[in-house]
């Protein structure tokens, strides 16, 4: 394959402000296609970013010969349906997070993916993040050399603030109607949760995917307790993540910055990782690590490919992928463990809710 020619789903918010001017830019890829239900908006994006072939919906796109690969970005429900059709169609998809706001539909893209013989990445670009790679590589090396003692906690948290990182300028709008969305929810899920369940698993399953890898959990975890507030959406969950005890902190904060930081603690030591704003570009989280006893020492680390944007090593990996075989760093089979996780946070959560008891 000589470039991977890739046909694009969305030409929202998030292809326009990332993906397009990374798959666009990338050597070994050749974005041939858009298909986007708002016709105005298809054509003025596709020219923005010289995509020749331009389709009303993602069905056309995939009648397309010419296309190897096929990557969306669109409100939940509309990207689930996307990607599933495609992974249908046999194609590798590359499609935001999260994959599917219920078990029930991500295992629906897994069924897809299986009897369709495409092969689905989810873009959980905290994975890609040089920062963050690093920070694994040091949680790796200490849990391997013991040189710190035992790995016992890690604290995942998240508070929100400013994520566009001011890269949002520029976006293409029409006054074009968007498309109807059809509601979808955990069938055990009460009605009044909906919204805040929702919020809830998409801002946070960026934690949750990130916490697992960085454990090497896969699918080995547990809910051990969770305190919401009545919002949903700020508290606490315990969880256990490969064995190792981790704390999922989750609020709002009107924060001029994205705070969010994730540090693993040793016995003697940690260290952590402070995220960026989520599309702040060429910024990386910020590392830094701890070491006790004799000449204790604290470092800030910066990787050596450190003034680089997360979203676009991302977009790399998909292309490597396709070119190469290789497995996907973020694969659908593993990030279903995110919805399955998120809906066993907010099953625990309102069982233990004295008001919803009955509810649920
Ligand atoms: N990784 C991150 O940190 C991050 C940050 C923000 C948003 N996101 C994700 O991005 C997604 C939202 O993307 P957005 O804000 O660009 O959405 P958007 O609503 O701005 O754009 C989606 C576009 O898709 C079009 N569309 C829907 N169904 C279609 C179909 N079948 N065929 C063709 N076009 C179709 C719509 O008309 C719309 O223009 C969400 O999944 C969200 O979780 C990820």
């Amino acid at each position: 394959m000589q470039k991977v020619r890739l046909g694009y789903v969305g030409a929202g918010f998030v292809a326009q402000a990332v993906h397009l001017p990374n798959f666009t830019t990338l050597p070994d890829c050749e974005v041939v296609a858009l298909a986007e239900i708002r016709p105005q908006l298809a054509q003025r994006v596709a020219e923005r970013f010289g995509i020749p072939r331009v389709y009303r919906t993602h069905h056309e796109l995939l009648l397309d010969p010419d296309i190897d690969a096929v990557a969306v970005s669109a409100h939940f429900v509309h990207q689930a349906q996307v990607a599933e059709d495609a992974l249908r169609a046999g194609k590798p998809v590359f499609m935001e997070k999260p994959m599917a706001l219920t078990v029930a539909r991500a295992e629906r893209l897994l069924q897809a993916e299986r009897e369709g013989g495409g092969r689905l990445m989810v873009a959980y670009m905290k994975r890609y993040d040089a920062g963050i790679e690093l920070a694994k590589n040091l949680i790796d090396g200490y849990r391997q050399s013991g040189e710190l003692g035992r790995l016992f906690y890690l604290r995942a948290r998240c508070f929100t603030g400013n994520w566009t990182g001011g890269n949002s300028g520029t976006v293409i709008q029409t006054d074009e109607p968007y498309p109807p969305v059809t509601e979808e929810a955990p069938d055990w899920l009460p009605e009044r949760y909906r919204q805040s369940y929702v919020g809830y698993l998409q801002v946070f399953c960026h934690n949750v995917n990130l916490a697992r890898w960085l454990l090497g959990a896969g699918a080995d975890w547990q809910v051990i307790s969770v305190d919401l507030d009545e919002d949903g959406f700020t508290g606490v969950a315990v969880l256990r993540l490969g064995g190792v005890r981790v704390t999922l902190e989750t609020g709002a904060l009107s924060a001029h910055q994205w705070d969010e930081d994730t540090q693993a603690y040793f016995q003697r030591g940690w260290v952590k990782a402070t995220s960026p704003s989520l599309l702040l570009r060429n910024a990386c989280a910020e590392v830094e690590e701890y070491r006790a006893g004799e000449g204790a020492e604290y470092r800030r680390l910066f990787p050596q490919d450190g003034w680089s944007w997360s979203f676009q090593r991302e977009a790399q990996h998909f292309i490597q992928c396709v070119r190469t075989g290789e497995p996907f760093r973020s694969s659908g089979e593993d990030a279903a463990e995110d919805v399955r996780l998120i809906e066993a946070i907010y099953q625990r959560w309102l069982r233990k809710s004295p008001e919803s008891a009955t509810a649920v």
